[in-house]
């Protein structure tokens, strides 16, 4: 790949490309935990925080004058003369709830409106004339979404995933800031290969220790199935079966990638085929299984060109979630407010050559193993160089999926005005994949 084509398919500020097509979709760009003053006492007194997203920078504020749930997001500059409205009062006295700039205290409602300009004349109609940029938000699952498409246009319909359908007790949502661009996160979810690799444990431990807690463990429950009358260890089909089969198909909402692990291909018995699926869902999200009953929903996004939140929707179709233990599992790894991972460049992601050796491939820990996509993504350095890279076969997936993102920022030039995730929804951006060629 050239230097051209990298920069491309990595930009997402105002007026790239890429940003283009980011902005034809509803973003993540808060938890719902985050306005909650048990997690965040600041909360308490000024539900209002300073956001960024797409390489813009954002005021997200609880508008309650609108709802309990509702939330504004405002452009960060004061119209008047830019200061940070990170920094605005937040006013619910009075009969509009608003934000109000602190350095000539000119107020704004949720939407945008200019409500006060108090440092001009009596009689001014200056504030008729003003308005800060505003966006829609939404709520689903807890997080909340924003729409950063061009003013006046229409926000797309939300996604039907399951893990928006699920009741609150069957789901539960998390974050984590990566210090990389947000498409070498994303592509680590549709690598199939990796698993056997970066996951890899040197050991299976008992499967009757590993109980029901799944979120906790992965790759250490059972695989589903049994292959003459015995159970496998995920971590003994991920180690043993390093070459899977990746099958690349377009769907209406993205692409379906199935890998085949074929557990016993050379017994005259029944062939047990191990079958992982993942749905890479247009233009930043992929579903993945933790169990037979749990999977993750994880988008991913793009902050600036150098930044990502993962965000992660848990969701169960069996017994209902619980938050507590999920939530600790994780807050364990995180700083907050901040949800930046305690493991990173600074401390070798936590690397001990002892466990290399003995207990794990990477030798990053065994509890954790989102540190270990975490040191992948992040080690290739902020924005990886695809200019010195070598695709193989099983990078199908990853090939596949640049050339379609080419392709919508493609469509996007030349009709600006497409509905791009409408025309996704109706399968229509979904291309077929190419045999492999290396990706030149
Ligand atoms: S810069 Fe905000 S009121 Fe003047
Ligand atoms: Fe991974």
């Amino acid at each position: 790949m050239d230097q051209a084509r990298n920069t491309r398919l990595t930009q997402v500020g105002p007026g790239t490309p890429g940003g283009a097509v980011m902005r034809q979709f509803w973003q993540p760009i808060a938890l719902v935990e985050e306005f909650d003053p048990a997690v965040n006492p600041a909360m308490h007194l000024r539900p209002l925080k300073a956001v960024r997203a797409l390489g813009q920078d954002f005021v997200l504020f609880k508008d309650i004058q609108q709802g309990a749930d509702a939330y504004a997001l405002l452009d960060r500059h004061c119209a008047h003369r830019g200061a940070d409205l990170a920094f605005a009062r937040f006013e619910t006295d009075g009969d509009q709830v608003g934000v109000r700039c602190p350095f000539h205290g000119w107020k704004y409602a949720g939407d945008g409106t200019c409500l006060e300009t108090p440092a001009e004349p009596t009689g001014s109609t200056l504030c008729q004339r003003v308005r800060q940029g505003s966006y829609p938000t939404a709520v689903h699952a807890g997080v909340v979404f924003a729409w950063l498409g061009s003013a006046n246009s229409t926000p797309p319909l939300f996604p039907k995933l399951d893990c928006y359908q699920a009741a609150a007790s069957h789901s539960f949502a998390f974050k984590g800031l990566w210090q990389c661009n947000w498409l070498q996160a994303f592509e680590v979810g549709i690598d199939p290969a990796h698993p056997s690799f970066l996951h890899r444990f040197l050991h299976d431990v008992n499967l009757d220790d590993t109980g029901s807690n799944a979120a906790g463990k992965q790759f250490r429950s059972a695989a589903a199935g049994q292959v003459a009358g015995e159970r496998w260890p995920m971590s003994r089909v991920m180690r043993e079966l390093c070459q899977p089969e990746i099958q690349v198909a377009p769907k209406d909402y993205g692409m379906q990638l199935t890998a085949l692990r074929a557990l016993n291909p050379a017994s005259e018995q029944a062939k047990v085929t191990h079958t992982r699926i993942t749905h890479a869902v247009f233009p930043h999200t992929f579903i993945i299984p933790l169990s037979e009953t749990l999977s993750i929903t994880q988008m991913h996004l793009p902050v600036d060109d150098t930044h990502t939140y993962w965000y992660s929707v848990f969701t169960s179709t069996g017994e209902p979630i619980d938050h507590a233990a999920m939530r600790e599992q994780r807050v364990r790894h995180t700083h907050l407010p901040d949800y930046a991972p305690k493991s990173g460049q600074h401390n070798q992601w936590g690397f001990n050559a002892e466990e290399q050796r003995s207990r794990t491939y990477l030798g990053m820990g065994e509890d954790d193993i989102n540190v270990h996509d975490q040191w992948a993504v992040e080690g290739m350095g902020a924005i990886q160089d695809r200019t010195a890279e070598h695709l193989g076969a099983s990078d199908i997936a990853i090939a596949h999926y640049r050339r379609w993102l080419l392709s919508a920022m493609s469509l996007l030039e030349a009709q600006p005005s497409t509905p791009l995730a409408e025309v996704a929804a109706q399968g229509a951006l979904a291309i077929a994949p190419k045999p492999f060629d290396g990706f030149r």
